[in-house]
């Protein structure tokens, strides 16, 4: 059994996972309702709030499995990418486990454990595969060969797909975070009432700044009352933008095997416009710590004690 942690950005996460990729318990505690008032999350009000959770999460997901830390052969733990004071609790909470009871530690890049959430049972996905990773911070297609590593296709120029949700949903006054509201606002408006641009950078890249600086010009340009009535209409031109960005990408690799991970993969316009992909199931989307127990099988676990010099890094 691998027990894994994750808390590289607001989500405290803790899960259990058999080395065959069953998954045995997968608890998240999100800090979205802590951070909403700021809108956004505040990285040192994140590190203490992981420090209160990081231990409850551990032992409710050892209490789901039904298992205690004597069934623990392995400890997983997110160590980069992601905010360095949110990463360090967890990577000290996992060193912690690991070395009182002697055990392996396996340490997981955050973006590799997105596209090991394809790895889990049932779906047990095998590369070949091009995939496309969408969260709040990065926005990349990857070519996948094999369940250990990837290669970088394609990058955003400027903000990450789920950052442009977020921003828009703000600009838009749904809140943080704002992707889940817009895409439920999207569905009530018309996506031809607004023309906004979707960038073609060269190659197989992203850029979002665009459509964003469009959508704060539009909302601008409205009276309150007029902006009131059309928002559900500028919710969905919006969105339709990045997911055509995002499609016309995925299609431009040529791959016909291609799968979606990540936050933004919970999109509804991205899976229905992608329906024909292998697509991460809904609770594996968003960050949790399944995909990092998942990810840690593919990765050399560092035996005890050496990992005590281990450490996390803000950058991939
Ligand atoms: O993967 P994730 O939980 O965290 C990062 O690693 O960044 O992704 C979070 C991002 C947020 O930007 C959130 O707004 C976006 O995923 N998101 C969505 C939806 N659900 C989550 N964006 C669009 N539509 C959704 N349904
Ligand atoms: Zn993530």
């Amino acid at each position: 059994m691998i027990l894994a942690i994750e808390t590289s950005c607001d989500e405290t996460a803790a899960a259990v996972v058999t080395a065959e990729g069953e998954i045995e318990a997968n608890v998240v505690a999100s800090q979205a309702d802590l951070h909403a008032r700021f809108g956004g999350v505040v990285p040192e009000v994140a590190s203490r709030r992981h420090l209160e959770l990081v231990s409850p999460v551990v032992v409710e997901a050892l209490a789901a499995a039904g298992a205690s830390l004597a069934d623990v052969e392995t400890v997983a733990v997110t160590t980069h990418p992601g905010l360095i004071g949110a990463l360090l609790v967890g990577v000290a909470a996992a060193k912690s486990i690991a070395w009182a009871r002697r055990l392996p530690l396996a340490p997981v890049n955050h973006l590799h454990g997105h596209v090991a959430s394809l790895y889990l049972k049932p779906l047990d996905l095998e590369p070949p595969f091009v995939c496309l990773l969408a969260s709040g911070g990065h926005t990349m297609l990857l070519d996948v060969t094999e369940r250990g590593g990837y290669r970088v296709l394609g990058t955003t120029l400027d903000d990450a797909a789920g950052e442009a949700f977020d921003k828009g949903a703000r600009l838009l006054g749904l809140g943080y975070p704002g992707g889940p509201a817009l895409d439920a606002l999207a569905r009530q408006g018309d996506p031809a009432a607004f023309d906004f641009p979707v960038a073609r950078v060269p190659g197989l890249d992203f850029s979002f700044s665009g459509v964003k600086t469009a959508l704060l010009y539009a909302v601008r340009e409205l009276e309150p009352q007029e902006l009131e009535a059309k928002r559900a209409d500028l919710a969905a031109a919006y969105q339709r933008a990045i997911v055509t960005a995002l499609v016309e990408r995925v299609r431009a690799t040529g791959a016909d095997r291609v799968a979606v991970v990540g936050g933004v993969a919970a999109n509804s316009e991205l899976r229905t416009a992608l329906h024909d992909a292998a697509l991460a199931p809904l609770a594996l989307c968003t960050d949790n710590a399944a995909m990092i127990a998942s990810a840690a099988r593919y990765v050399r676990a560092v035996p005890y004690p050496d990992y005590l010099s281990l450490d996390a890094q803000a950058s991939a």
